[in-house]
């Protein structure tokens, strides 16, 4: 399998914050931005792929701050790094206060997507190639995190 540029599967994605998704501070829930993040890693992961894809782990989320009604919340992700199926997927998260002009980083977020065929078995996955500073740390990082999360887990 030839390896393929993060930039091919890179994606962004930009919703408004409504009423409904937020609490009584008017701030977003955190399980909203979880299922936007769980939905934005799964595309990237199926573009790079080219197969459809299961979330394996949620392997870290930090709330940093919070993104408030009316806000426009910009998701951006990529694959840093890939195994034999699986594949690490980073996604930010962004508030953008349009009519203040300010925008700030909310989340961080690192999930793991594994890659299956048509009987939900784990099948291979390309290689990646990272070409900015930002993804070649990650990629560089990304077998600390992979161990870091399997010594984590009581069932392994
Ligand atoms: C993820 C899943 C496909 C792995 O299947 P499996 O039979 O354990 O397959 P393997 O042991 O061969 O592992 C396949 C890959 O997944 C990775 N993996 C398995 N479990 C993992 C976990 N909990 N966290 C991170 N990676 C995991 C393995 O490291 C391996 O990666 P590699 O091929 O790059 O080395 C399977 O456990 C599954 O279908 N889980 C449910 C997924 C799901 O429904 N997600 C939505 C939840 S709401």
């Amino acid at each position: 399998m030839e390896p393929i540029p993060v930039s091919y599967s890179k994606m962004k994605q930009t919703k408004l914050v409504l009423p409904p998704d937020t609490n009584h501070l008017d701030t977003i829930f955190g399980g909203k931005v979880l299922a936007f993040i769980d939905e934005i890693a799964a595309l990237t992961a199926m573009k790079h792929s080219n197969a459809a894809v299961v979330t394996a782990s949620i392997d870290s989320v930090d709330f940093l701050s919070s993104a408030k009604v009316g806000d426009a919340l910009t998701l951006e992700a990529f694959v840093t790094r890939t195994g034999r199926t699986s594949m690490e997927v980073y996604v930010k998260v962004y508030a953008d206060d349009l009519l203040r002009r300010h925008k700030e980083l909310t989340t961080e977020s690192f999930l793991t997507m594994v890659a299956v065929d048509q009987d939900g078995n784990p099948t291979q996955v390309p290689e990646i190639i990272p070409e900015t500073e930002e993804e070649k740390r990650l990629y560089d990082t990304a077998l600390a995190r992979k161990e870091h999360r399997k010594n984590r887990s009581s069932l392994r």
